[in-house]
């Protein structure tokens, strides 16, 4: 079988080694990949988003199933486009995938199915934001509608803070078309819970939970980032808590999207917060988490395609979804400055133990040689029978990738650590 996989970051990476394991599996392509995945699958240079080239590469190439990985092509209808060429796909068509693309329609949508949110106003002008604003309780967290690399969220702990949040994605455009439309909601609190969930808009199948650490640096604090680490499963993440999601959030979200006429099928990833008033969605996204995928995968037993099949042909019930009881951890390793400036271009190596552990994200390979291109340049990942030791052999692996101006968070895993006990 050959498969496309769209994207080239550290989640891509993960999916390829996960998929790898499939022997029916002959080759696998990455549009566009990136030069630290040369050794799992042909890399092409055809960007993520350029969904008529993607097409007419999987068509010449003859692939038998493509696996849509990012945002941006979903949002675009890559999926709607390779299906028809009559190419099979992981991931929800345009019309579903509206549900990351669009804040204002998924807190739209929770409203009116009764899924709970935090309570939040839609803005379309500047003047009745302000107007809001004047009196809202403080803080509040302002939000583009758009996509926005995970950087439109604003949590204001003054008026003057949200009133210049709005003013810069309204006026100023400083998230581009992203943010002419704002969300400005309550501001909630409580441990944060990722959970990706294979569906195929009937079934649906949660996979291990996981936590991510967002910001820059080490307790939490510094800028948002697309994420420094994760670990899986998420010690908050309780059986009972587990047992009110799926009857409260996500057999109702799938529900909902049906009824809407926006069946989903493929990843569907809910951003949880667990309130003191029970678990609530802070975001849905379309799509695998990056970097949760690179803990989640390495725990999953069953096999990665024959799942995504069964999402696309509406056979989940019938289909196995096994983790590992095991832990994982992910170390991210940054470009020194990230998420604002920082310098690129720098030779990485790897021990030979450590490459085998590590999803390449931000790398490109210049005259033969790997170097850094990105902020997030490699994710690191170890699976033990406990969260310690997990987090123990993360950072020894971790410690195996070397470039100059690397940067990694000393503490990932340590909040869940203290919640296990
Ligand atoms: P998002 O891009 O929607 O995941 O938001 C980024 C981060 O902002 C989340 O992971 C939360 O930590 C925080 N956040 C978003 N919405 C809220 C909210 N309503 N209350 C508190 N924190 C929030
Ligand atoms: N790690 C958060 C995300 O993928 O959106």
């Amino acid at each position: 079988m050959r498969i496309l996989v769209v994207g080239g970051g550290g989640r891509e990476h993960a999916i390829i080694k996960a998929l790898k394991k499939n022997p029916a599996i002959t080759e696998i392509f990455a549009t566009p990949g990136n030069g630290g995945m040369e050794k799992d699958a042909v890399c092409v240079n055809i960007g993520a988003k350029d969904i008529p080239a993607i097409v007419n590469f999987a068509v010449e190439k003859g692939i038998d199933y493509a696996v849509v990985a990012p945002d941006d092509p979903l949002v675009l209808g890559a999926v709607d486009a390779l299906e028809e060429k009559g190419i099979p796909c992981f991931g929800p068509r345009k019309n579903a995938a509206i549900i990351e693309g669009s804040k204002a329609f998924s807190k739209n949508l929770m409203k009116k199915y009764g899924i709970p949110t935090a309570a939040y106003e839609i803005f379309t002008e500047l003047e009745a934001a302000l107007a809001y604003i004047k009196t809202c309780p403080i803080p509040t967290v302002v939000k583009a509608d758009g996509l926005a690399l995970g950087k439109g969220v604003i949590i204001a702990t003054t008026r003057e803070e949200a009133m210049e949040a709005v003013t810069d994605m309204m006026a100023n455009a400083k998230f581009g078309a992203s943010g002419s439309t704002v969300v400005i909601e309550e501001f909630l609190t409580g441990p944060e819970v990722s959970v990706l969930a294979f569906t195929d808009g009937k079934t649906v199948k949660p996979m291990v939970s996981s936590m991510d650490h967002k910001r820059a640096g080490d307790n939490d604090t510094g800028l948002n980032t697309g994420g420094m680490g994760t670990v899986a499963p998420n010690p908050y993440y309780t059986e009972d808590i587990a047992r009110e999601c799926m009857e409260k959030i996500f057999l109702p979200t799938v529900a909902a999207m049906n009824n809407e006429g926006r069946t989903f099928k493929g990843c569907l990833y809910f951003g949880l917060m667990l309130t003191p008033n029970g678990p609530k969605v802070i975001e849905y996204n379309c799509r695998f988490g990056d970097p949760e995928t690179q803990v989640v995968l390495p725990l999953l037993e069953s096999d990665l395609l024959t799942v995504m099949q069964a999402t696309t042909n509406g056979m989940l019930s019938e289909t196995e979804v096994r983790f590992a009881k095991k832990h994982a951890c992910c170390v991210i390793t940054a470009s020194k400055g990230y998420p604002e400036a920082y310098e690129k271009g720098y030779p990485i190596t790897f021990t030979e133990e450590a490459e085998k552990h590590t999803y390449v994200a931000g790398a490109a390979l210049k005259d033969g040689v790997l170097v850094t291109s990105g902020g997030r340049v490699t994710g690191t990942t170890a699976v033990a029978d406990t969260l310690e030791e997990a987090i123990r052999e993360a950072y020894r692996l971790s410690d195996g990738v070397i470039f100059q101006n690397a940067y990694r968070r000393s503490d990932i895993g340590q909040r869940a650590l203290k919640a296990e006990k």
